[in-house]
């Protein structure tokens, strides 16, 4: 079985100046489908970095990244963009609603985006809503939700587009632990019904949710089960 994601030997570093500082170092991961993944490490490890790669928000210097088969360290920069749009979900630790919106347009505007008819968009959006538990809040706007509210609207808003993988970074971070872990049962809900996910963070609580544990220290990727760096499936 080819893994939907798998990246090999990838190095980053940032330019500062005219020095190097490299960051990651020899990463090696492979992602089944349907399988919940979490990484950890502390700040400054690197996990920013490793998502924005993951995410096609960034490109790696060195190394391999395939995506549903699809290379895309091959793929320009111009073309990312395209790619993430129709790959990734985007969870956030702040939600990143906008404010003027309300629950419904924040939900439908990726698919608007993509130029779904809006009847369809709604209908799209109004299903991921109440798989999420908040139908009933569709005409309220971010300031009247709770944050565990306004993070199933942001998950709502990442599934609409049926995206490949969901990306969360500290998805719990900005909850207080009863939600937190109500919205990682979600995840695990989402997880069972086939999604893949990819969760991005510093507790190591939070992170043992998934079924699949990496650990990041110093830019190095560690797999638990095996705590080598190779990837093993
Ligand atoms: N744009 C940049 N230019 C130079 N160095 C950077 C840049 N972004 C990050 N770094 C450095 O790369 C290293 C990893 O940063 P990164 O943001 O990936 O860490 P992180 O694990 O996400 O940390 P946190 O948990 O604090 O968010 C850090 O040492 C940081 O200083
Ligand atoms: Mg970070």
């Amino acid at each position: 079985m080819t893994a939907l994601l798998s990246i090999s030997h990838l190095n980053k570093s940032y330019a500062l100046g005219a020095e190097k500082l490299q960051v990651l170092f020899d990463i090696n991961l492979e992602v089944q489908k349907g399988q919940f993944v979490s990484i950890l490490g502390p700040s400054g490890s690197g996990k920013s970095t490793l998502m924005n790669i993951i995410g096609c928000m960034d490109t790696a210097d060195e190394g391999e990244y395939y995506l549903d088969n699809l290379a895309i360290h091959d793929i320009a920069d111009d073309n990312l963009a395209q790619v993430r749009n129709q790959f990734i979900g985007f969870i956030f630790q702040r939600y990143h609603l906008i404010s003027k919106y309300n629950v419904l347009l924040n939900t439908i505007l990726p698919l608007l985006i993509r130029g779904i008819p809006k009847n369809e968009a709604i209908a799209r959006a109004k299903e991921k809503l109440e798989l999420l538990g908040i139908g009933k809040r569709l005409t309220h706007k971010p300031n009247e939700l709770s944050g565990g509210q306004q993070q199933r609207v942001s998950i709502a808003r990442a599934l609409v587009c049926n995206p490949a993988v969901l990306l969360a970074d500290e998805p719990t971070g900005a909850l207080d632990s009863k939600t937190g872990d109500d919205v990682l049962a979600l995840f695990e809900e989402l997880n069972t019904m086939g999604h893949t996910i990819i969760m991005i963070t510093h507790d190591q609580k939070v992170g043992h949710h998934a079924e699949r544990v990496y650990h990041i220290v110093d830019g190095r990727l560690y797999d638990e089960q095996t705590m080598t760096t190779e990837s093993s499936h």
